[in-house]
């Protein structure tokens, strides 16, 4: 069920009418639904509920509000961080560091240092150079780190170049051919303990059969390490469940096939599974709510220039992707437009040539399927405001990141002194 319904001809998200949150907030707001994420996470839960304690570390990337944080704590998750800055938000948000998992191709010693200091579960480590690294922060810590050892098991995840991470050409993760030789010359590290095998192949992954090739292999890998005397004991296959955008394709796996899937791959292994899910918990969980500047005629159909631009949704402008464009007070009508920013880029198109509600200046709109990697993706190019998030939780909603206009950025900037003391050019007469 969506939580975000037509309700007497005006979109909700929940109980809360979008033209109140933009009157209130001003557009373009992203506005997100806390009981969409709850229902996708307890639906996760679910799913993998035959399995003995598994941890869902959400992936903190896909939308770090520590508002959606703290949602998700409560549901039990836990966090998967790529950065200090991670680990300090899933911490901040109330996330035991015993569930946490600390992945991404370039920690530096600094972040090795923070996050050992604080705890967490493992460290997904990325190559033997960072495995010599992070022992010598441990040991002149006077500790040992936890590792898991993330492994490329060169399967194509069938998803957008950008964002498949698991064939043997992207940087992510250690060949898995090398893993065995990498697992035993770690002996030789002190300052760590091997603790598992981790993977992560890919993102909007809209078929279960590569990621069931990858995870065979790495059962096959957890046996081999096994056998040579390595007490394996968790099994991480990252996150990379898809997600429906649009509602014409076939619907992407659902988290019960997933689980299902994880499920029989790994119980009665001895192993503890993580995943770490991002786009599934938060995805379906956001719009961009967003207001129509005007309507320009343009050779093949009207263009329709909205108030949010590609700095604030990357996603079109970046990957091709299709995103769900909508009224929030349709007509009934509807009309073929190509949906535009108004960032000087000519990539700054939503949608092109697409059959939309019909919408004239000052309505607003909805930019669908943007609770994850939206907000936290956005930037300020052109001199634009960073846009504000707000939660919905039933009847309640509370901004969870105000506007931070053009005016804040130009305050943190500096003139160096010698560039001090210009007057204002003369203005012509
Ligand atoms: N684990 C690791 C190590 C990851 O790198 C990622 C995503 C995830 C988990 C979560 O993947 P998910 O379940 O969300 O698919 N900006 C792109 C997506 C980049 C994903 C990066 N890594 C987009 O907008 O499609």
């Amino acid at each position: 069920m969506s939580h975000f319904d037509l309700r007497d001809g005006v979109l909700h998200c929940e109980d809360v009418p979008l033209p109140a949150i933009a009157a209130a907030v001003g557009t373009p707001v992203f506005v997100y639904s806390t009981m969409a994420m709850r229902t996708q996470a307890q639906a996760l839960r679910t799913a993998l509920a035959g399995l003995d304690d598994p941890l869902i570390a959400y992936a903190v990337k896909a939308n770090p509000n520590i508002a959606v944080l703290r949602t998700l704590a409560r549901e039990g998750l836990g966090a998967d961080v790529v950065s200090a800055g991670e680990y300090d938000r899933a911490r901040a948000a109330g996330i035991a560091p015993d569930r946490i998992v600390f992945s991404g191709v370039g920690k530096t010693a600094d972040e090795m240092r923070r996050a050992l200091a604080g705890g967490l579960a493992q460290f997904n480590l990325e190559s033997f150079a960072e495995a010599e690294m992070l022992s010598e922060v441990a040991l002149a810590m006077g500790c040992t780190a936890p590792v898991a050892f993330r492994v490329n098991p060169d399967v194509d995840a069938g998803s957008h170049a950008k964002i498949s991470t698991g064939a043997a050409h992207n940087k992510f993760g250690i060949p898995i051919g090398d893993t065995l030789a990498a697992c035993a010359a770690l002996r030789d590290l002190p300052g760590l303990e091997l603790r598992g095998v981790a993977m992560h192949i890919g993102s909007q992954l809209t078929s279960l059969a590569p990621l069931e090739a990858a995870i065979a292999k790495l059962d096959a890998l957890i046996a081999a390490l096994r056998s040579q005397g390595h007490a394996i004991r968790t099994a991480d296959v990252g996150g990379g469940l898809g997600i429906r955008y649009d509602p014409a394709l076939p619907p992407p796996p659902s988290p019960a096939d997933y689980g299902a899937m994880v499920t029989r791959l790994t119980r009665g292994r001895d192993v503890r599974l993580i995943v770490e899910p991002g786009r599934l918990i938060v995805g379906n969980a956001g719009v961009l709510l967003t207001e129509v500047i005007r309507i320009k005629p343009g050779p093949r159909c009207p263009f329709v220039v909205v108030d949010a631009a590609m700095n604030d949704l990357m996603r079109p402008a970046l990957y091709d992707a299709w995103h769900p464009i909508g009224a929030v007070a349709p007509d009934g009508t509807e009309m073929t437009a190509d949906i535009v920013g108004p960032v000087c880029e000519s990539g700054d198109v939503f949608a092109e040539a697409r059959r939309i509600d019909r919408v004239g200046a000052g309505d607003l709109m909805v930019i669908g399927t943007a609770g994850a990697y939206a907000a936290t993706m956005a930037g300020t190019y052109n001199s634009r405001a960073l846009t504000p998030e707000v939660l919905v939780d039933g009847g309640a909603w509370a901004i969870v990141r105000p506007r931070r206009t053009s005016d804040a950025f130009l305050a943190d900037e500096r003139v160096p002194p010698w560039l001090a003391g210009d007057r204002e050019p003369d203005r012509p007469t």
